[in-house]
């Protein structure tokens, strides 16, 4: 079993090998003059089970291309079998068309990953489960909500109530309400009139007086999650925590999520945060073991 990391998140990737005791295995990445990528495998993988460890977390672009040059190069040096780690799978939001003429990203994403030559897909928390579907090659679709809410259980919130930031979120929440003592579930009814841009029109079930916690897979300008807890704290929730596996984070998130309305906002490491990102409510968790343990 060999262990190579891309460039997007090379601190999970340490955190991964040092839980399974190994090394990353040595991988020359440059640049050439007119930004094209080359990659080299620095050692025989001749036979070998390769995992490569990638989020296509932005700039998306760049670490998807990354990922399918580490691909090709493993396959072209005769690894027996390759699996794309995908902590964060980027494009998933385009999973369906919604209009006439558009793209559906998130399965050319996963053609080029195929055709790239990778054998096998692991991926956490997916922005919809079907992506699954959308390869033929196996796919162990795992999950960050095991830690999120052992570190949520760990403060033993009192008067709960777990909070769906849109209706597609409903099934995530009442997982995690289930799990958290079986508190109630609310939903935010929100209707959105353009990309990244949320508006929050109603609240379904009572959060008067309670904790709520707003649950989603990602907070990307953080717009949806903000919004929501405008409204909840509208509507009487006495404190708002906000909860999410990947920290997409694109301006303006930071100013929205550190403006005071959130008690704590959770997310994991799936995506990294940069230090000067990092603002007084954020708690930052390691998925590490859980990847680590799937590979
Ligand atoms: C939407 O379906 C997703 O689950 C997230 O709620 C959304 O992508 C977050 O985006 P933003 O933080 O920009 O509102």
């Amino acid at each position: 079993l060999r262990l190579f990391s891309g460039s997007a998140n090379l601190q999970l990737s340490q955190e991964i090998a040092r839980y399974l005791g190994m090394d990353l295995g040595p991988m020359l990445r440059k640049r050439f003059a007119d930004g094209e990528l080359y990659i080299q495998i620095q050692e025989s993988i001749r036979g070998c089970d390769v995992y490569l460890i990638q989020p296509t977390c932005q700039p998306v672009n760049d670490h998807l291309m990354e990922l399918l040059i580490m691909i090709d190069a493993c396959r072209r040096a005769s690894a027996r079998q390759i699996t794309a780690v995908m902590p964060y799978y980027g494009y998933a939001r385009a999973d369906r068309k919604t209009a006439g003429r558009e793209s559906i990203t998130a399965k050319l994403v996963a053609n080029l990953i195929t055709q790239a030559g990778a054998d096998r897909i692991l991926a956490m928390d997916l922005h919809s489960a079907q992506i699954q579907g959308y390869f033929d090659i196996p796919f162990d679709h795992v999950y960050g909500s095991p830690v999120l809410i052992n570190y949520l259980a760990s403060k033993q919130l009192s008067d709960l109530v777990v909070v769906s930031p849109d209706v597609g979120g409903v099934a995530r929440a009442r997982a995690f309400a289930k799990k958290l003592n079986d508190a109630p579930l609310a939903i935010v009814d929100k209707r959105r009139q353009a990309h990244n841009v949320a508006e929050v029109m109603n609240v379904i079930g009572d959060v008067a007086g309670k904790t709520a916690v707003l649950v989603d897979d990602m907070i990307d300008t953080g717009g949806t999650i903000s919004e929501a807890a405008r409204i909840l704290r509208q509507q009487g929730a006495r404190q708002v925590y906000a909860c999410a596996t990947h920290a997409v984070f694109s301006p303006p998130a930071i100013e929205r999520l550190s403006s005071g309305v959130f008690e704590e906002v959770i997310v994991t490491n799936t995506i990294p945060v940069p230090e000067s990102d990092r603002f007084e409510q954020l708690t930052l968790l390691s998925v590490a073991n859980v990847l680590g343990e799937t590979i």
